[in-house]
């Protein structure tokens, strides 16, 4: 594990699986809120990671419940322009493999922005979502408009981001947020399965259907679909893909080295 910084925990080979790093966010006493510092320590943590799947979680009690109110509470808009917190929201969209959200307990606000810019979801049964910026008289800054209406549509992300109110593990999944509720106390362990799947593929594949998944968010079917051909065609130029086929035919598992 390395002990280098603050506000996070990170166990690279998590449990010995090679090619998986756990984050856990570490601010218990104020919920895992995220100041500048923690999304800071979270990008550096992702620059130095040797692995390609990533799992990010928090505690029991909360993944994360928002940006830090205390940190905000004086800020002016220039301080807010002026603060790297954009520019590491972007650090952190640009990771290249898939990262999955383990969230126990409160996800609210820049929480749940952070776990729905994740790749997938995993939620215990004890978490509570929401974006209750509205109720400190502010709005979401980072996703909770966008990537919220994408992915819930427009009048539930409206009435969700309007009123404040939380919504469960349960109501997530069923639209769409989630990829699987779990028991609170399984949802590292269940993480990681789904990370030891992804764990033994081909690094460059699935970095190419990140790529893809992330452009349908942001551009036309068409060129989604261009985009999509030609990162299936470049993975002909990969020995991973004839790895993956001979293993195949020969009735084998493949081997990747990410080439
Ligand atoms: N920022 C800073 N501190 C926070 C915090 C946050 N987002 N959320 C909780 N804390 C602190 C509390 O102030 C409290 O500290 P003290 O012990 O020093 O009083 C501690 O964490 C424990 O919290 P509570 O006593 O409130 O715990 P609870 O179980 O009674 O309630 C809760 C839990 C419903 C999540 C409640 O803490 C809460 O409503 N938190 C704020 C949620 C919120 O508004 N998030 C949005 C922030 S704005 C944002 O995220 C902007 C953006 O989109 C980028």
């Amino acid at each position: 594990m390395s002990n280098s910084f603050e506000n996070i925990l990170v166990n690279e080979n998590y449990e010995g699986n090679s090619g998986i790093t756990l984050i856990t966010l570490n601010r218990p006493k104020v919920l895992n809120a995220l100041n500048t510092q923690t999304l800071k320590e979270i990008t550096t943590a992702l620059c130095t990671t040797k692995s390609h799947v990533i799992i990010l979680t928090g505690n029991d009690k909360a993944f994360a419940a928002g940006a830090d109110i205390r940190q905000m509470l004086e800020a002016k808009p220039s301080d807010q322009i002026n603060d790297e917190r954009e520019k590491l929201w972007k650090e952190f969209n640009n990771f290249p493999y898939p990262i999955i959200a383990a969230v126990n307990g409160f996800c609210l606000g820049g929480g749940h922005e952070l776990a729905m810019a994740c790749d997938i979801i995993i939620s215990g049964d004890n978490a509570k979502f929401g974006q209750p910026e509205i109720n400190i008289g502010t709005t979401p800054g980072a996703g909770g408009t966008q990537r919220f209406t994408r992915t819930i549509g427009k009048s539930r992300a409206s009435y969700y981001a309007m009123t404040g109110e939380m919504f469960t593990a349960v109501e997530a999944k069923d639209w769409g947020l989630v990829t699987k509720v779990v028991p609170y106390r399984t949802t590292i362990r269940e993480s990681l399965e789904a990370a030891k799947k992804m764990a033994i593929k081909s690094p460059m594949a699935l970095r190419l259907i990140k790529e893809g998944i992330q452009a349908s968010f942001n551009t036309t079917l068409d060129e989604g679909l261009k985009l999509e051909r030609r990162n299936f065609y470049l993975t002909f130029s990969l020995e991973d893909q004839k790895e993956g086929m001979n293993a195949f035919l020969e009735k084998r598992a493949p081997n990747y080295q990410g080439q």
